[in-house]
């Protein structure tokens, strides 16, 4: 699957958004090494902070299903139309979220950050240097 195709797969998945609070749909989409993409979207709550990011969500999808690493790619998207147009990266828990499925299966993923005329390709292990993950449990 092409970047673009991933991409296509997150600003879908930020359709269904439930984000009535912040008003700034997000879309992730998560690619693994058996070709399976799995999306997640940020859903709110009138309780604020309890707020669920869109990669968080596609994490514990594909935790759900059953996969346990394979993940080699994400892409994430925000509204277009909001701050500067810089490439959404994917907040601090978010991050962790990722390296957990992500370290489970000794894998770095790009992640793919949309902004209004660019997607930055930052590969998650410079989005988290130094990460603690499930290895440290062993
Ligand atoms: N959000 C995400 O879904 N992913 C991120 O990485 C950053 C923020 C959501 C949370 C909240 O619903 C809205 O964006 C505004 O912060």
């Amino acid at each position: 699957m092409s970047d673009a195709k991933l991409i296509e797969a997150a600003r879908e998945a930020a359709t269904h958004s439930w984000s009535p609070y912040s008003d700034y749909a997000v879309g992730a989409a998560l690619r693994f090494d058996d070709g399976a993409v799995i999306t997640g979207t940020n859903v709110e709550n009138a309780s604020y902070g309890l707020a669920l990011c869109a990669e968080t969500v596609a994490v514990a999808k594909a935790l759900g299903e059953g996969r346990r690493g394979g993940l080699i790619e994400v892409a994430v998207v925000g509204p277009l139309d909001k701050g500067d147009g810089a490439p959404i990266t994917p907040c601090g828990r978010c991050r962790q979220v990722l390296n957990e499925i992500a370290q489970l299966g000794g894998t770095d993923p790009r992640v793919l950050c949309v902004g209004s005329d660019e997607v930055r390709e930052i590969r998650l292990s410079a989005l988290l240097p130094h990460a603690f993950g499930p290895a440290h449990l062993d």
